[in-house]
């Protein structure tokens, strides 16, 4: 790990007319880690994702990327920096193939189409699409549709990849497969921070987990200890 963060996020508020979705956030994500970010509904977590990827204007505060100030920042300088997500509702382009929807993003760093293709079929094969390369995302499961996401923004090449609920609506086998994929996707040296509600799927992998509640950082430290915080426990994770 680098020394310096690769993010730091500094005082960070969002407000949507008089409600505050983000309060005075901060914390920092090194390079290559695990980040959990959990909460109840409604606690700012998704806000949070769009302020770092560009899709809001924050309220206040400051994002850092590699030093430099981003915040503000539109969607596409934060995925030519290196910021790449995925949306809570999927939102693959449905009347493309997986092959074609994963070479949008693989087009970010690969002008040439034939250049493109291949690297988006590394990461279908690495997302465990291989196989459905030529299928219409029409046609393919929500849980294949998320995997679709990740794999075209893991094409942008990025070094930070924000999941937002990938795990949800998976059986057991396939959220131990999800975070097999994460531990996979650090293991490339790209950082990760995981809206999760499936605690199982994010506890035993994350190298550190943030808390809010309503807007707000509740608790920032490792799986052992939000697992243990009684403001954690009374606000999200109960007995
Ligand atoms: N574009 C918007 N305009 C107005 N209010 C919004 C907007 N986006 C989010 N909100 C509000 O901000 C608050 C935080 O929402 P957000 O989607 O960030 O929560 P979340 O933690 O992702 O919740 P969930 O776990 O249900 O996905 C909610 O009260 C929500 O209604
Ligand atoms: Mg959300």
């Amino acid at each position: 790990m680098n020394a310096a963060p690769l993010l730091a996020v500094d005082g960070l508020s969002k407000a949507f007319q008089g409600l505050v979705a983000n309060r005075d956030i901060g914390f920092t994500v090194h390079h290559g880690e695990i980040v959990g970010l959990i909460g109840p509904n409604g606690a700012g977590k998704t806000t949070l994702f769009n302020c770092l990827a560009g899709f809001h204007q924050p309220t206040a505060g400051h994002i850092a990327f590699e030093g430099r100030d981003i915040t503000g920042t539109t969607p596409e300088r934060a995925a030519a920096l290196g910021i790449a997500r995925t949306f809570q509702i999927v939102r693959v382009f449905h009347s493309m193939t997986a092959l074609e929807n994963v070479m949008v993003g693989a087009m970010l760093r690969n002008k040439g189409v034939a250049h493109a293709r291949s690297r988006a079929l590394e990461e279908l094969e690495f997302v465990g699409l291989g196989h459905r390369a030529e299928a219409l995302a029409s046609e393919m499961t929500v849980s294949e549709q998320k995997r679709l996401e990740v794999a075209r923004a893991l094409a942008t090449d990025p070094k930070l990849i924000l999941l937002d609920e990938v795990m949800a609506g998976l059986n057991q086998t396939e959220v131990r497969e999800a975070s097999q994929l994460v531990v996979r996707i650090q293991e490339r040296g790209i950082a990760s921070i995981i809206v999760e509600h499936v605690m199982e799927g994010i506890m035993p992998i994350a190298d550190r987990i943030l808390v809010l509640d309503y807007g707000a950082k509740i608790a920032d430290g490792t799986p052992e200890q939000i697992a243990e915080d009684p403001a954690v426990i009374a606000a999200y994770l109960g007995e």
